[in-house]
Parts: structure tokens; C-alpha cells; sequence
């Protein structure tokens, strides 16, 4: 076994089980969650803890690099969050601007390569037009993949889906489970091996229902901003401790 305490500058314990860098998720997958409480928690105001919760998204894409995850996605914004106070919904619009304003000029050197998956026909004619150019600059682009998930829905993406397929269904063709996945925003990519959600909560909250058929489930009560390497490595090792069946035996 290639075992190592997080090579490439992560989070060594003594003692503690190590990494099995042969089997590394190529999907990973997260749920941002908890950093209204984080603020909560340090008299601040919920944004604060979005601004943190971004921060730490910088450093866990990093890390997956390091490691060889092909894919991250991370959910960002639901189509749920709309609900939200305007200061709240305005104050990760703002995030992720920066997000995507210094991805143009870093992406490259990093090595991280955006996409944005979710209906953006719903956010700013500025944000679209960021978009449009970061994933432009991706093109083409070896690494790792950040998918950010924007006013993203699991059954809002189904729903498109069987609308997108309409008319073959019309015509009498049979739909197969390949014609859906390629009509999701996902197309292309494979599923996570691995979904993790930290700050207590135990639900996917509508994120990648279909994708998700054989992900394996992490939950840590850490909220999201203080999710440290060390907690993703504990994350992967757990998931390399799961036996996968995949409906066999
Ligand atoms: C869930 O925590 C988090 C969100 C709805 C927003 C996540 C957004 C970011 C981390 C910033 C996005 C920017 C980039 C660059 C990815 P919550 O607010 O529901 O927390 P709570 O359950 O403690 O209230």
C-alpha cells in the first residue's frame, strides 16, 4: 500500500491511520455548510462566515490537488438560498465574483480549473459574463476540476432533464440512464465517490440526487468554516475503509 499522512504538505498525526494515495476518490464532493453558525458563534454577522466558509474552500481545493482528486464540487449556492435575506444572497454573489475574478488570473499557475453547474441564467449579467470567461480559460486545462454548484437544485436538474428529453420520448424513444446523466449539468463528469457534509446536519438538502446513487457519505459536526486538511484526510480514510458493493456481493 502507497500510504502516507497526507504527501504534499498536508496534516501528518502521529499514529493516526494514513492515506492510501492508490485509492483516492476522483470525485469528491461537499456541502458548505455551517458557517452561519460560525459566526454565530463569534458575535459576527452570517456574511462574515460565508467570507471564512470561501476561504476554506481555497485551501480544501488546494489540498485536493495535491492529493490527485480529479473532481471537487462544492455546493454553493442552492436553488433553495434565494430565500435568504438580499444582504445574505448579495454577500455570496460578492464571493464568488472575487472567486471567479481571481481564478483568471490564477487559475493556471494553481492548477485548479473552474466550472460553474446550476441554471446561471438566474444570476447577474456580470457573474454570467465571469463565468463564461473562466470556463473559457479551463478549456483544455489538465488538473483539478472545481465544480461550484450556483443556484443549483438535484430535482430542479431532473426536472430539466425529462424536459430536455421531451420530444425523444414524444417520438417513442426509450430513455436510458446515459441519455439522463447527459442531460444533467454534470454531463461528462463521474460520479462522486465521496459526499461530505460537515456541521452536524444529516441530509443532502437537495445536491446531486441522481449522481449520488452510490456515493459514499461522510458527516463531520466540524462547521464548515474551520474544515482543516486533517479533516478531509479523515474524510478519505474512511471512504477507503468502505467495503463498495454496488448492489452485488
Ligand atoms: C451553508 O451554510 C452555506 C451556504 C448557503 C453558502 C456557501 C457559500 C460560500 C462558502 C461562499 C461561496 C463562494 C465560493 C468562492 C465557493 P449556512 O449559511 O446554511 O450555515 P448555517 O446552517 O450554520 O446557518
Amino acid at each position: 500500500m502507497n500510504s502516507t499522512n497526507a504527501k504534499g504538505g498536508g496534516a501528518a498525526r502521529k499514529g493516526a491511520p494514513s492515506l492510501d494515495m492508490t485509492n483516492i476518490p476522483r470525485h469528491i464532493a461537499i456541502i458548505m455548510d455551517g458557517n452561519g453558525r460560525w459566526a454565530k458563534k463569534r458575535g459576527l454577522p452570517r456574511t462574515a462566515g460565508h467570507a471564512a466558509g470561501a476561504e476554506t474552500f481555497r485551501k480544501i481545493a488546494k489540498y485536493c490537488k495535491r492529493l490527485g482528486v480529479e473532481y471537487l464540487t462544492v455546493y454553493a449556492f442552492s436553488t433553495e438560498n434565494w430565500k435568504r435575506p438580499a444582504e445574505e444572497v448579495g454577500a455570496i454573489m460578492k464571493l464568488l465574483e472575487d472567486y471567479l475574478n481571481e481564478a483568471i488570473v490564477k487559475m493556471r499557475k494553481e492548477g485548479i480549473r473552474i466550472k460553474i453547474l446550476g441554471d446561471i441564467q438566474g444570476l447577474s449579467p456580470k457573474i454570467r459574463e465571469l463565468i463564461r470567461k473562466t470556463e473559457e480559460l479551463s478549456q483544455g486545462m489538465e488538473g483539478c476540476q472545481a465544480n461550484l454548484c450556483i443556484n443549483y437544485g438535484g430535482r430542479d436538474e431532473i426536472v430539466r432533464a425529462i424536459n430536455a428529453l421531451s420530444e425523444k420520448i414524444k417520438n417513442g424513444e426509450t430513455v436510458t440512464e446515459e441519455m439522463v446523466s447527459d442531460n444533467l449539468y454534470t454531463k461528462g463528469i463521474p460520479d462522486p465517490e465521496l459526499i461530505i457534509r460537515p456541521s452536524g446536519e444529516l441530509r443532502l438538502s437537495n445536491f446531486l440526487l441522481w449522481q449520488c446513487a452510490y456515493s459514499e457519505f461522510y458527516f463531520d459536526d466540524v462547521l464548515w468554516p474551520d474544515f482543516s486538511e486533517e479533516n478531509m484526510e479523515r474524510a478519505i480514510i474512511a471512504y477507503q475503509n468502505r467495503e463498495r458493493r454496488f448492489g452485488g456481493i
